[in-house]
């Protein structure tokens, strides 16, 4: 299949792609994601072939405005009416009971479904045209870093989904933050775009998954299905360095192999440490969006560059830095040096 790369401006096309079942690659404010009409089942299966997805992970859908809610959710509580006035559009996906007009294979068979009003015009600009809510995981290969460019999700798809449209590089540049509305407390099952500070000024208590922290143990069942895979990993092993920036970049600088092609994905601030080897910048040690928008590409470079190992500084857990650290401590698969 030849994909097409059409221009943030041809709405109408990728609409027509949606609406006739076919799979486009979306962008938004978090990643790119991989696309289809949320009330086709057929079209939707096709998302899963072409990400190498396992069927028990749902999707979540993706809605312009946040009234729709109202017709594929049921019992919406006043949590979520809360929450998508304060973050929608915006870089939240709330877990709410279902209505039948979702697809089994939407939800994966549970009788949630996974709700996001993206904060990207283009983005919801195409799905109003299409009519229909939008199926999307994120636009990369099960596994692989989600894309946060037009470039990036191409690597990953280029002839497997029928059109891509460029919407810019991404300005989160780590998924959505994922909030269990079902629970009480309601709970946070992915660290993302909305910090958990703000979730808490809005709602007062919000439990953590502990799926987002640590690995799950035998027989350990995360509420969030996709949590329980090895993700956003490059090829070559990780090993995140947690500290003070200035320890964590001199545990790195002892313990590189010379002899070995290893990279770094490190602050700004130490760029310069690693000469001879590959290394790419997550913008400043303080700085955790910034770390947010590049984590992603940072690791598919390093797998361009083919290294054989990779030694990454982490943030602390404030802010956004929830999210980055989760996602590094997943690249990792929890393979972690405090220093
Ligand atoms: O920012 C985002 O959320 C991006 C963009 C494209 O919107 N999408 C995204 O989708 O990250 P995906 O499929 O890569 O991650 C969604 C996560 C998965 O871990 C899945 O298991 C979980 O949400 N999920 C979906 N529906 C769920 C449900 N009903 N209950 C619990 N977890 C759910
Ligand atoms: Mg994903």
């Amino acid at each position: 299949m030849k994909t097409e790369q059409l221009r943030g401006t041809e709405i109408e096309r990728a609409a027509l792609i949606l609406k006739t079942g076919g799979l486009v690659g979306i962008p938004t404010e978090t990643v790119y994601g991989l696309g289809a009409n949320g009330l086709n089942p057929r079209a939707v299966e096709d998302i899963f072939r072409a990400k190498g997805r396992p069927q028990d992970n749902p999707l979540i859908l993706h809605i312009p405005d946040p009234s729709w809610l109202e017709w594929y959710c049921e019992d919406v509580p006043d949590t979520a009416r809360k929450l998508a006035k304060r973050f929608w559009p915006g870089p939240l996906t709330m877990i709410l009971r279902r209505k039948r007009i979702v697809p089994d294979v939407v939800t994966a068979g549970l009788d949630t479904v996974g709700m996001r009003c993206p904060d990207h015009s283009i983005c919801r600009a195409v799905i109003r045209a299409a009519g229909v809510p939008v199926a999307a995981p994120s636009g990369n290969t099960s596994g692989r870093p989600s894309p946060t460019s037009m470039a990036d999700m191409l690597e990953d798809m280029d002839g497997k989904i029928d059109a891509i449209l460029d919407g810019g590089d991404c300005q989160v540049g780590v998924e959505s933050s994922i909030i269990d509305v079902t629970a009480n407390p309601p709970r946070l099952l992915r660290p993302g775009g909305v910090p958990l500070e703000e979730l808490r000024a809005v709602l007062g208590e919000v439990e953590l998954d502990p799926a987002i922290l640590r690995p799950m143990g035998e027989g350990e069942k995360p509420r969030a299905p996709g949590m329980k895979y090895r993700h956003y990993a490059p090829k070559a092993p990780v090993t995140v360095v947690k500290g003070s920036p200035a320890r964590s970049a001199q545990y790195i600088l002892d313990h590189i192999d010379h002899s070995y092609w290893e990279g770094v994905i490190c602050f700004d601030e130490f760029a310069d440490w690693y000469p001879g080897h590959p290394v790419e910048r997550l913008g400043g040690a303080v700085d955790c969006w910034e770390n947010a928008r590049r984590l992603f590409h940072a690791l598919r470079a390093m797998d361009e560059a083919g290294v054989k190992r990779i030694w990454a500084q982490s943030p602390g857990t404030a802010g956004m830095g929830l999210a980055v650290v989760n996602r590094l401590d997943k690249a990792a698969g929890f393979h972690i040096v405090e220093v």
